[in-house]
C-alpha cells in the first residue's frame, strides 16, 4: 500500500528536523523556488488546501516549511504554526493566512524585507498527501520601495544555500506565459544540478498560455527542450480573479489542460511529489546514517577528554581547570564567529 510505505520516511525526516539536526546535516526535502509571482504559494496552497499569503509582489518573506500529514479516522482538520519558540494551533483555516503574515512581520520586520528564519506549518487532514516542502521567497528583479538595492542577490543567496545541497529536490515553478528557458530559478537549479537529476519543474498558469506558443510549451512538458530526469508537471491554480471572487480551492484547481495523457491536477502532482521525495529519502538514508554516526563518534571522543575529571593534586587540578576554560573560551569565540558569518552572509 503506497501511502503506508511513504509516511514513515517522511515522518523520520520531519522528526530529525524538529530535533534541529538540519543545522548540522542536510536533510532530504523539496525546495520550492521560482521568480516572484510565478505561482509558488498558489501551488502549495492547492497541495495543502490551506489559504496561504500570495499575490503580486513579494509576499513570501521567510522560508515556510509546509508539512502535510494525511490523517484517517475521526480527526478532521488541524494545523499548527510554529516559529522561534512560538506555537499556534488552528482548528479551521480562516485566520491562518493572517497569522502567517504576522509571523513574517515578527521575523523579517514589517514591510518588504526578507529573512532566513524558518516558519513551520503542519497541516493534518484526510485530504492531503504526506509531503514536506519548503517555500522560499521569490526571485525579485527590481527592488520595490523600501527594499535594499541588493534584495535580488539577498534572495538568491538564501535560495542557493538551500538548493546547492545534494539532499534537496529542487522544485522550480515556471509560469507557462513566460519564456521557461530563460527563467532565473531554472538557471539557478541547473547551476547546482547540471544533469537535472534532482530538479523537477512545475508549469503554472496553463490558462494564460500565449496564443502561438502552445506547441513549444507542449515540447517543454514532454521534456524535449530542457531535459530533466524528474520531468515537468503542469498545474492550474486559482488566478487573482478567482481569489477575489472567493472561488473555493477545490472548484478551481482540477482542470484538464493541454492534450496530455495525464491531467494537470493537484492530486496528480501531490502523488508524484510524495513518491519523488520518498525515493530521495531512501537514497539519502545510508549517507545520513553515516554522517550521524560520525557526529556521535566525534562527540563521544570530546566527552572522553573530560571523563576522567580533574586530577587530585592541586597543581594538576589547576592546569586542568585552565585547559578546560581555554577550550571553552575557544568554542565560544568560534560560535560567535559562526553567528557573525551567518549574519554577514544574509
Ligand atoms: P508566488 O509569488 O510565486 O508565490 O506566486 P503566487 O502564488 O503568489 O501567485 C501569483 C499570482 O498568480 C496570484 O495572483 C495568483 O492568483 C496567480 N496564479 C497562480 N496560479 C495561477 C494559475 O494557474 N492561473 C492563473 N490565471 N493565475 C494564477
Ligand atoms: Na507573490
Ligand atoms: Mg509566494
Amino acid at each position: 500500500h503506497l501511502e503506508e510505505s511513504i509516511r514513515p520516511y517522511i515522518d523520520l525526516i520531519d522528526t530529525l528536523r524538529s530535533a534541529g539536526i538540519h543545522k548540522d546535516l542536510a536533510l532530504p526535502t523539496i525546495i520550492v523556488i521560482g521568480d516572484q509571482s510565478s505561482g509558488k504559494s498558489s501551488v502549495l496552497e492547492a497541495l495543502s488546501g490551506v489559504p496561504l499569503p500570495r499575490g503580486s509582489g513579494i509576499v513570501t518573506r521567510c522560508p515556510l516549511e509546509l508539512r502535510l500529514k494525511k490523517v484517517e479516522g475521526g480527526v478532521s482538520w488541524k494545523a499548527v504554526l510554529s516559529y522561534n519558540d512560538k506555537k499556534f494551533e488552528f482548528v479551521d483555516s480562516s485566520s491562518l493566512e493572517t497569522r502567517v503574515h504576522e509571523a513574517q512581520d515578527e521575523l523579517a520586520g514589517r514591510g518588504v524585507a526578507i529573512c532566513d528564519d524558518l516558519i513551520t506549518l503542519e497541516v493534518m487532514s484526510p485530504g492531503v498527501c504526506d509531503l514536506t516542502l519548503i517555500d522560499l521567497p521569490g526571485i525579485a528583479r527590481v527592488p520595490v520601495n523600501g527594499q535594499p538595492q541588493d534584495i535580488g542577490s539577498q534572495i538568491k543567496h538564501i535560495i542557493m544555500k538551500y538548493i546547492k545541497k545534494q539532499e534537496t529536490i529542487n522544485m522550480v515553478v515556471c509560469p507557462c506565459n513566460t519564456d521557461i528557458a530563460t527563467t532565473e530559478a531554472l538557471k539557478m537549479a541547473q547551476e547546482v544540478d547540471p544533469d537535472g537529476k534532482r530538479t523537477i519543474a512545475i508549469l503554472t498558469k496553463p490558462d494564460l498560455i500565449d496564443k502561438g506558443t502552445e506547441k513549444r510549451i507542449l515540447r517543454i512538458v514532454n521534456n524535449e527542450v530542457i531535459p530533466l530526469h524528474k520531468g515537468y508537471i503542469m498545474v492550474k491554480c486559482r488566478g487573482q480573479q478567482q481569489i477575489d471572487d472567493k472561488i473555493p480551492l477545490e472548484d478551481s484547481a482540477d482542470m484538464d489542460y493541454l492534450l496530455q495523457e495525464e491531467k494537470a491536477t493537484i492530486k496528480n502532482l501531490a502523488v508524484k511529489l510524495s513518491q519523488h521525495l520518498v525515493d530521495h529519502i531512501k537514497k539519502s538514508l545510508p549517507q545520513l546514517n553515516e554522517q550521524i554516526k560520525k557526529k556521535l563518534w566525534d562527540l563521544r571522543n570530546e566527552l572522553k577528554e573530560c571523563e576522567a575529571g580533574p586530577p587530585q593534586d592541586p597543581r594538576g587540578a589547576k592546569k586542568f581547570l585552565i585547559q578546560t576554560l581555554t577550550e571553552f573560551n575557544k568554542q565560544i569565540q568560534y560560535l560567535s564567529l559562526g553567528e557573525l558569518i551567518i549574519k554577514e552572509n544574509l
